[in-house]
């Protein structure tokens, strides 16, 4: 840097400590004097194309709804947002987060959806210290093995919802169970979740189906399905790939004759487009419709009334870390240096979600409820609590 440079610089910082001085005294903006002029910038990586496009826009318009909520900022610091199409493709993760985190320079990460393209997040995240908080990805090992200090996660880990599927499946009497999933982390991770409770409850799993992400060739599967004849059958699909399972399950004539069950993903966003095929399908899931509560019902008007559009489970994952983030910088009043306060409010917080209040395990994953749903016209509605305050167990993380 020559002295010009310098000089520009220091002038800078000066006439921006003025400023902030000046608001402050005035009572407007309670923050440190250097850092009002600033805004803080959140780099939201998510999908904006593909079969979990729809997932990645319902999750920032809840991030985007509660910084409106707010004032268009959080913590008393104007929100500056920078914005990358992730694509769900794992192969491309590294290059993109490095966008956000290199070129851009973001203070905090926001995404994903999908696990793969998590991890590597995670792994950068790690790398270069930098704020992730994961609105949706399950993967067991971002909150496991790759626990971390500046890691956080407003969604689930994908054993949770698994394993609250496979207790209401064991709970209605299924003796077998045939599984079918996506093979990557999400899938797997939800298959084996879904496992243990249902053998715990005395099922039997006959046979585990996978086929590559994102394809939808579901024919041969479901042949299979009618050959081998079980109690029921579990899946893990989402987004587009959800809508095509639903309707030729319903196509193929199984609808009615073996139980269909999934993670809750498999009806959420996705009833408009699945229509009857979907009708009595029974889910689990950390949110549900119905639930009127007031919190719930305020959020639902507030996303109905931006979006013109009905919230789901990733839109209230996306509220919830821009909640969990407003958690940190407010008690640093705006100051995002301060790393370790500002961790430490994120990871004691106790969150208003819509879904119900949440805090956060030793590994910053929600401990929360799963609920029983059942489609009833266009509402995955809730038909009571599969498991109450269902925490993962974190396997791998030490910290
Ligand atoms: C994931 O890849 O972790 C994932 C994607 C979509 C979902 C849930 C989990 O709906």
């Amino acid at each position: 840097m020559n002295s010009k440079q310098e000089n520009r610089g220091e002038r800078r910082a000066i006439l921006r400590g003025l400023l902030a001085t000046t608001v402050a005294v005035a009572g407007i903006l309670p923050l440190a004097p250097s850092l009002a002029a600033d805004k803080v910038k959140v780099g939201l990586m998510l999908p904006y194309t593909g079969t979990y496009a729809s997932l990645g826009n319902a999750i920032t318009n809840g991030f985007k709804l509660a910084v409106a909520e707010n004032g268009g900022k959080l913590g008393g610091r104007e929100i500056a947002f920078f914005t990358v199409d992730d694509e769900s493709d794992p192969a491309k993760g590294p290059e993109n987060t490095n966008k956000l985190v290199k070129r851009d320079q973001v203070d905090v990460l926001v995404g994903t959806v999908h696990s793969g393209v998590a991890m590597a997040m995670a792994k950068i995240a790690n790398e270069t210290k930098t704020l992730l908080i994961v609105p949706n990805a399950g993967a067991d090992e971002v909150t496991g093995p790759m626990c971390s200090p500046n890691i956080f996660r407003t969604s689930f880990s994908n054993w949770q919802p698994g394993y609250a599927t496979g207790k209401i499946m064991a709970d209605n009497k299924h003796k077998t169970a045939v599984t079918v999933t996506w093979k990557y982390a999400a899938g797997q991770q939800m298959v084996d979740g879904f496992k243990e409770a249902f053998q715990k409850g005395g099922g039997k799993v006959l046979k585990e189906m996978t086929l590559p992400f994102p394809n939808v060739e579901f024919q041969p599967f479901l042949t299979e399905i009618a050959s081998l004849k079980p109690d029921a059958v579990f899946v893990f699909f989402a987004g587009g790939g959800a809508v095509k399972f639903v309707k030729d399950y319903a196509a193929a004539g199984l609808k009615g004759k073996i139980s269909l069950y999934g993670t809750g993903f498999l009806t959420d966003g996705t009833l408009d487009a699945q229509g009857a095929d979907a009708q009595g399908l029974v889910t689990a899931l950390h949110y549900a419709d119905g639930l009127n509560t007031p919190k719930d019902n305020a959020f639902r008007a507030a996303y109905k009334k931006a979006y013109n559009a009905e919230p789901d489970v990733y839109a209230v994952q996306g509220y919830d870390a821009a909640q969990l983030l407003r958690a940190g910088l407010e008690a640093v009043k705006g100051d995002i240096g301060k790393k370790d306060q500002m961790y430490q409010a994120m990871a004691a917080a106790k969150i208003d979600s819509p879904r119900g209040a949440f805090t956060l395990s030793k590994a910053h994953n929600p401990i929360q409820d799963f609920y029983t749903r059942r489609v009833v016209g266009k509402e995955n509605k809730s038909i009571g609590i599969a498991i109450k305050g269902l925490a993962d167990p974190a396997r791998g993380c030490k910290r």
